[in-house]
């Protein structure tokens, strides 16, 4: 496989008939054209992180600091970059992370990422918080790669009816995110006052849920006591069409039967659960035959734990760092988790791989494979799916030019003598 090489042939060779790629190559370039492609409040909230985006900051200075020790004379004509994670092979050790309100970084939402992850054949982790509900992304992907991630409601029968749905679309595992049962605390998005979800974006996966729908209905007819009504004002009624024009369905009827504010209100009460603790594992392992992994898992003893209660994979992140200020670096936490884990389940990482070096250094150090979020989401808002696509594709030809200059030739078999910590 030639990855890398086809890929800069194929843009030098564009180059030469016109044509320039859809999105720039250099992280500080796409970041600049997506802040320029983002409505404010989009951008606030798709690059804010928590505090003072110490973590964020921190996630990247952890790159910074490991240096790739190249080795030469190796023959690495032939690289393999693919990767065996629960019996599936994928082309590469590359996932699309789990991003939430697509539709605020342009309108085809998930569905961009879904098409531009199946054309390479990248696994999507479908996100709970999305703007499309997983049958039409999973349809849309074809049969191509994906997993679910759950946010673990409040509601047990809600949580069943996700994994049930999500086991029905040939998911390949689901992904507990752990790290976010509470929203962080998030200047960028306080100072706006904007919540997306407060507007009824990003509930797809809820109001399309016969179940959400049950709870939907039962608070409509017992509005709770401390239910109170908005003042009216230009603002209240902007969010009253918001919320109805994102409810499924048609327009004036939700707006008469109430059923958006009531879904908005629903979902803020049992969108998560702060008392989850490692008994309920046991709940989820009771309804699905899927793999389980834990996102958001950043100290060893939680992988020791997560062995003990036969997790099937753990995702070292700290959500880009917006959930907690002054955290450690996620690629800083990863020999550790990998050092426990000891190979006997897969350990993914994200939270800051920008680029096909930085997913060798994050292999080297213990990863089989890593998660973009904000790259493909800044891909997608400059120029949709074939964006997000060529986001997805750059890191990958990176990874293997970088794994080829190095001297190496297979994803699957980096080590830690790969790489040594600068100074
Ligand atoms: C996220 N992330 C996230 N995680 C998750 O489990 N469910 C979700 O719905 C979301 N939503 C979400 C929205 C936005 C705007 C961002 C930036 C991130 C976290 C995501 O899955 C992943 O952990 C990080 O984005 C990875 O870090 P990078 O690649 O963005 O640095």
């Amino acid at each position: 496989m030639n990855f890398g090489r086809d890929t800069q042939s194929a843009i030098y060779r564009a180059g030469a008939q016109g044509q320039r790629p859809p999105v720039p190559a250099a992280w500080e370039e796409l970041e600049r054209a997506a802040r320029l492609a983002m409505s404010p409040a989009a951008w606030a909230y798709v690059a804010g992180s928590s505090g003072s985006e110490r973590t964020a900051d921190t996630n990247r200075a952890a790159f910074d600091a490991v240096r790739i020790v190249p080795r030469v004379l190796r023959d690495v004509s032939q690289r393999d970059l693919s990767v065996e994670i629960f019996g599936h092979r994928y082309p590469t050790p590359l996932l699309a992370a789990p991003v939430g309100v697509l539709e605020l970084v342009h309108p085809l939402a998930d569905l961009a990422i879904a098409r531009a992850a199946a054309a390479l054949g990248v696994p999507y982790v479908l996100s709970s918080q999305a703007s499309v509900p997983m049958e039409t992304v999973a349809a849309e992907m074809g049969g191509a790669p994906h997993w679910f991630q759950l946010y673990w409601s409040s509601d047990d029968d809600l949580v069943a009816s996700f994994v049930e749905r999500a086991e029905a679309t040939g998911a390949h595992a689901i992904v507990v995110t752990l790290d976010t049962h509470m929203l962080g605390w998030r200047p960028r998005d306080l100072d706006a006052a904007f919540l997306p979800f407060i507007h009824g974006q990003g509930i797809a996966q809820y109001t399309s849920d016969p179940i959400f729908d049950r709870l939907v209905t039962r608070r409509l007819e017992n509005p709770p006591p401390t239910a109170s009504k908005p003042r009216v004002s230009p603002a209240t009624l902007r969010t009253l069409v918001n919320m109805t024009n994102n409810y499924p369905g048609q327009f004036f009827r939700n707006l008469r039967s109430g059923r958006p504010r009531a879904a908005v209100e629903t979902f803020l009460e049992v969108f998560s659960r702060s008392s989850l603790t490692w008994a309920n594992l046991m709940f989820l392992r009771e309804h699905t035959s899927l793999p389980i992994v834990l996102k958001g898992i950043q100290h060893a003893d939680d992988a020791r734990l997560a062995l003990d209660h036969g997790v099937d994979g753990l995702i070292v992140s700290n959500h880009a760092g917006r959930q907690i200020d002054g955290a450690i670096g996620s690629l800083d936490a990863l020999p550790s988790v990998a050092e426990v884990v000891n190979g006997r389940i897969p350990v993914l990482l994200d939270s800051g791989v920008r680029s096909g070096s930085d997913m060798f250094k994050a292999l080297a150090l213990g990863a089989d494979a890593v998660l973009v979020g904000r790259p493909y989401a800044y891909g997608m808002s400059v120029a949709g799916t074939a964006g997000a696509e060529a986001v997805l594709r750059n890191i990958i030809a990176e990874f293997d030019l970088v794994l080829g200059l190095s001297g190496h030739s297979a994803a699957g078999t980096l080590s830690s003598d790969a790489v040594v910590r600068a100074g």
